[in-house]
């Protein structure tokens, strides 16, 4: 439920933001997309499939478009309300000329990412791959190639997991900001997610994540939109959309694993009431420490979801303690680049991503494969586990030490990751370590505890 509503007072704040030709705003979410109720089991994906994609816990999203070749972000025809006409042309300019997934994949890799999520049809409607239905398609523009079969190609010859990212709200259907008036096109939108879901679970091989954004009732009427006593007005956030339901999410979710039993699900495609996927997907934040319902933050490695001119970039050891956030939360990181209008990712970005691998291929142990806890993060940092292993990720140093909660568990050993002397202090109380001042490390001190017995027991 707060899922729905969170994601409608994103749509409400970026329609109001682009009406006041403001930036979007794009941390509206916050504090809600990581607590939806557990799942009904009817759809949900073969629980092994899950918790290998759980243990990957870092992967690449790629925000790719037309809207590259304005260079201002992925919204900016709604934000700036170009017409459709205009932004139609772009097609001719994209030629997708410097397009090569195999790059985008050994990216990925050197980075540590074990998973890619490219957007094949955002809000605007154009689409990636050769859509039978649309005319609005990759193929159809100067590219004239299909996007996605390379892309897909290239995840699957890299050994990444293959997922897509498909907006079902397309800003080209009256029906989507009022669903009411225009039911027949409201339906016709509805069933266009049918078909290019269909489409994109039957031509392309085998697809690991289908990563929805925008469908379901509540982002009807613009996410928040409705006429009543003195005109149009924004709904309540506490109400969700009132108008005769349109989305059946059910049905959707029944073809998608009837085409594709292990396909992963996010939790963007449902009305409220319904499934809620097979994972929660808190935005430009990290998510609350959970371990029982799956979740992956998604955050941009720049400001942007798509090409930004100049954006700016976060620093190394901005990236780290986000990837190290979520795995100490039990959750997984989907970082975000956006190739340029031609295809290819800024060299600078490459270069961030790779230090990140680089520290991946350091201390990867300590972050794949394993499960957030068994402590609860807190503000010094987190801990990681796997069988007797504890690791434990020091991101900011509190004082002269880390107190830890007490634990049934005797630690046995203890060594520092990253190369300095620790000091374990166990007693009914709870676990302090210590670790002197010039040996800790400005990102991330990275301490292995042993323990007399697994620690989720
Ligand atoms: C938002 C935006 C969108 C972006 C997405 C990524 O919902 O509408 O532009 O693709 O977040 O999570």
């Amino acid at each position: 439920m707060a899922t729905e509503h969170s994601r409608r007072g994103f749509l409400m704040a970026s329609a109001s933001a682009a009406v006041a030709g403001l930036t979007m705003a794009r941390d509206v979410s916050a504090g809600a997309q990581d607590s939806a109720p557990p799942a009904a089991p009817a759809f949900n994906v073969p629980t092994p499939v899950l918790e290998r994609w759980r243990g990957d816990r870092f992967g690449m999203f790629i925000h790719w478009g037309l809207y590259s070749l304005l260079g201002r972000g992925e919204w900016v025809i709604f934000s700036e309300q170009i017409d459709y006409r205009e932004y139609k042309r772009l097609m001719d300019r994209f030629t997708a000329a410097q397009f090569d997934p195999d790059a985008w994949a050994a990216t990925a890799k050197a980075a540590g990412m074990k998973y890619m999520v490219l957007t094949s049809r955002h809000h605007d409607g154009f689409c990636l791959w050769d859509s039978k239905v649309s005319d609005f398609k990759c193929t159809r523009s100067a590219a004239r190639r299909d996007l996605v079969a390379e892309y897909t190609r290239a995840c699957r010859k890299a050994g990444l997991l293959v997922g897509l990212y498909y907006s079902p709200l397309d800003w080209r259907f009256p029906g989507f900001f009022f669903p009411g008036m225009y039911r027949e096109n409201a339906e016709a939108l509805k069933q266009q997610t049918y078909d290019q879901v269909r489409e994109l679970l039957t031509n392309y091989g085998k697809i690991d994540i289908l990563w929805f954004d925008g469908g379901g009732d509540d982002w009807l009427g613009l996410g928040g939109l409705e006429f009543g006593e003195g005109g149009w007005h924004t709904r309540d956030r506490a109400k969700h959309y009132e108008g005769r339901p349109l989305w059946e999410a059910e049905k959707l979710y029944a073809m998608i694993r009837e085409l594709q039993p292990d396909v992963i699900m996010n939790d963007r495609a449902a009305s409220h009431g319904d499934w809620q996927g097979d994972f929660s997907t808190p935005e430009q934040r990290i998510g609350a420490f959970e371990t029982q319902r799956p979740w992956e933050s998604c955050m941009t490695l720049c400001t942007s979801w798509g090409y930004r001119t100049n954006d700016t970039m976060k620093s190394l050891g901005t990236v780290l303690q986000l990837l190290v956030r979520a795995a100490v939360g039990d959750g997984n990181l989907l970082l975000n680049v956006g190739p340029t209008a031609a295809g290819s990712i800024e060299p600078r970005q490459v270069q961030r991503l790779k230090e990140v691998g680089e520290w991946l291929g350091q201390y990867g142990e300590s972050i794949y494969g394993t499960r957030g806890g068994p402590f609860p993060s807190a503000a010094w940092g987190g801990c990681t586990w796997r069988g007797n292993q504890v690791y434990m990720h020091v991101l900011d140093w509190p004082e002269d030490y880390v107190q830890l909660p007490p634990t049934p568990h005797r630690i046995v050993s203890s060594r520092s990751l990253t190369g300095s002397q620790v000091k374990v202090d166990q007693t009914a109380e709870g676990v302090r370590i210590a670790v002197p001042a010039p040996e800790r490390q400005a990102i991330d001190t990275v301490i292995a505890l042993e323990l007399d017995g697994p620690a989720s027991g």
